[in-house]
């Protein structure tokens, strides 16, 4: 009976141990948890403000957070037109998401976020921002620079587009001598649609606007004839 006893309580003694030595593995796991993720949201914050634009350089744009954003008909409910925007520059987190989702690549295939007319695209996308104009490189996800300046009044005719800190710019390439630019247009209304979801999921502002002093523009970004202005869209804060 008391080696029955002495039995019962040793396996006792190793069941609580083992016990012990569980609860200490699942508190390591817990903090290490906790740890692992405290650094990932202190960079993704720092992603998310203003960026601050020096030098005329290439703007390495951020991978698009595929994860992120409201549910489509929440985001749809938001969609809307603004015109008054605050001056200060984008995040470099929502600059990369809004070139993505206006003309950037979503498959291995090379096709985009946007569909194409017999999947031509037709359209290129410049950013105007504070420090000078950019070209959009949907391959290489990428801002190359192609004039430095301020040139954000060339890119409309309404007075909230010389001090917001972003305008889309979608220009066509002529695809012949006797293209009239009607898929182009078509298109571009994919790429404006894409942007103004992407901006009510986000809270931002925007408008798409058909107007710029095209004239002016082309020349300063150094596009001949076979050029033409599409579309604009103003984005901000
Ligand atoms: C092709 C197109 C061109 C537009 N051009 C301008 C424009 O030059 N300036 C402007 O302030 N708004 C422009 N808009 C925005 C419309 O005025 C706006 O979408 C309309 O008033 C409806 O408002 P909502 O977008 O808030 O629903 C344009 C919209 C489209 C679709």
């Amino acid at each position: 009976m008391v080696k029955c006893c002495k039995f019962a309580v040793k396996v006792t003694l190793i069941q609580m141990s083992i016990m012990k030595q569980l609860l200490v593995i699942f508190f390591v796991f817990v903090v290490s948890l906790t740890l692992a993720q405290k650094p990932l949201k202190i960079e993704v914050d720092k992603l998310n403000v203003p960026m601050e634009l020096t030098t005329f350089d290439t703007i390495k744009l951020l991978a698009p957070d595929t994860l992120g954003g409201k549910p489509l008909m929440q985001t749809i409910l938001h969609r809307k037109t603004d015109r008054k925007f605050d001056s200060k520059n984008l995040s470099l987190k929502h600059l990369s998401e809004i070139l993505w989702v206006a003309n950037g690549i979503n498959r291995s295939n090379g096709k985009r976020t946007v569909p194409s007319a017999m999947g031509q695209y037709p359209l290129r996308t410049y950013a105007v921002l504070t420090i000078g104009i950019y070209f959009y490189n949907p391959h290489k996800h990428q801002l190359e620079p192609v004039v430095k300046g301020d040139f954000r009044s060339l890119a409309g005719k309404q007075t909230f587009v010389d001090t917001a800190p972003l305008n889309l710019l979608f220009i066509a390439k002529a695809r012949n001598s006797t293209d009239n630019f009607s898929m182009a247009m078509m298109d571009s209304g994919y790429c404006g649609q894409n942007v103004y979801l992407y901006c009510a999921s986000e809270g931002l502002k925007c408008v798409v606007r058909a107007g710029a002093k095209e004239v002016e523009l082309l020349k300063t970004m150094y596009l001949d004839s076979n050029y033409k202005f599409i579309l604009a869209q103003t984005i901000g804060y």
